[in-house]
């Protein structure tokens, strides 16, 4: 079988570039390991920056974001010293993040490409990619039953996740830059209702607490935790206990308790490879980058990626200009960095904790003051509110 291009991995960057790429008439199809239910369902990310909603518009795939999509803008500190909150729609930039789950997005896309006509194989697991230093690669796959098989493209583009078969195929010499920041996080879905108003990030001598809006009746909750902590091994009253604590509920006002439907472990880590095409594979989304969930970047990321692959590969195969495939990874890892850099940012401004020996107090000391600069200085709170929000 064969395709232009052959998309591995149906997920926001996967998506995004299939429809851009139908819509133009390039003759692609979509590979995909898991089933459509299991797609769909597989709650993860769910705040989209003003560059993500702008890229959807455009592209005619904003439909789900515009019904579904709630307006968020402010979030609030709680600290040693007490809170503050920043309404950061009104700073910097002035714009807001848009809150609609991932899995929605996902499902949107997903329909609005199988109704115009593309092709999604299910189930269907990409092995490897092989030949992409040559003009005719092809992507060696196995369908649910294990059986192998083959698509031969003109172009691959990886949008398969950090553990996909791109991600595997690369050359020798290809350089991934990794960091793991050593702080995990207990990720949370509570069926409840958010208990504020905003984004609420506490930073508590027992280490970190967030939380996130995500519907009327589901929010996200963060616990950070030790690395080797089982997701089971906290009791629902022990989680809540915990987070009432963190986030100073008895000065602050309660949490909404509810059922936890959802829970996982994940260590915060970053990575970047580096260049993102090797001759006719390129990657995206994940594949080409993991940002730690500390500043949401993730699948916004995924979106802009998608969408500049997309236009590189249309220019390519329909009007046989080449710029924007040789300007691809150039211009995505610009992007990239800078996520990279505010998330890390993020995640010292939230997690240091004081660990004994000078080196931890003295890192310690830093931390209360990038705070406190964040409380009380305009230029500090527009800097934020731009990166916050911006790509
Ligand atoms: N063959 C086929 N499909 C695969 C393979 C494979 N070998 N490996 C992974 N996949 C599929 C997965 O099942 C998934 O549907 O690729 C898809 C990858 O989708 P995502 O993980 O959502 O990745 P991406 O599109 O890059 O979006 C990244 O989503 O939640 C965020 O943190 C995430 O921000 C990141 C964004």
């Amino acid at each position: 079988e064969s395709a232009d291009v052959v998309i591995i991995g149906a997920g926001p960057a996967g998506l995004v570039l299939g429809n851009i790429l139908l819509r133009h008439g390039v003759d692609c199809v979509v590979l995909e390991r898991a089933d459509r239910e299991g797609v769909e369902n597989r709650a993860r990310a769910g705040f989209l920056v003003p560059n993500t909603v702008r890229i959807l518009e455009r592209n005619g795939l904003d439909g789900g974001v515009r019904r579904g999509g709630r307006e968020h803008g402010v979030c609030e500190f709680r600290t040693e010293t007490g809170r503050f909150r920043l309404d950061y729609r009104r700073l910097g930039t002035g714009e807001p993040h848009t809150v609609y789950p991932q899995h929605e997005l996902v499902a949107d896309l997903m329909a609005r490409f199988l109704d115009g006509g593309g092709t999604i194989r299910f189930g269907t697991e990409a092995a490897a990619v092989a030949d992409a230093d040559g003009p005719a690669p092809s992507v060696t796959v196995r369908d649910a039953d294990g059986r192998p098989g083959r698509w031969r493209a003109r172009y691959v583009a990886a949008c398969d996740g950090r553990h996909g078969a791109g991600r595997r195929s690369l050359p020798p010499g290809t350089v991934r830059h990794h960091r793991d920041h050593g702080v995990s996080w207990l990720g949370l879905l509570a069926e409840a209702p958010p208990s504020l108003d905003a984004v609420g990030y506490a930073v508590h001598p027992r280490g970190f607490a967030g939380h996130m809006a995500r519907s009327a009746d589901i929010t996200r909750y963060y616990l950070q935790c030790d690395r080797d902590t089982p997701a089971d091994a906290w009791s629902e009253d022990l989680i809540w206990d915990e987070l009432d604590l963190r986030m100073r509920a008895s000065a602050y006002g309660p949490l909404v308790r509810g059922r936890i439907v959802q829970r996982s472990v994940v260590a915060l880590e970053s990575d970047v490879l580096e260049p993102l095409r090797h001759g006719s594979l390129f990657l995206a989304g994940d594949a080409a980058a993991l940002l730690s969930p500390s500043a949401a970047k993730g699948a916004n990321l995924a979106v802009l990626e998608a969408e500049l692959l997309a236009r590189a590969l249309v220019d390519a195969l329909v009007h046989g200009d080449p710029e924007g495939i040789d300007r691809y990874s150039e211009r995505c890892l610009a992007h990239i960095w800078r996520a990279q850099e505010f998330s890390h940012w993020m995640i010292r401004l939230l997690h240091e904790r004081a660990d004994p020996g000078d080196a931890g107090l003295f890192r310690e000391r830093l931390r209360h003051v990038r705070l406190a600069s964040l409380r009380d200085s305009a230029s500090r709170q527009d800097w934020f509110a731009e990166q916050y929000v911006g790509i």
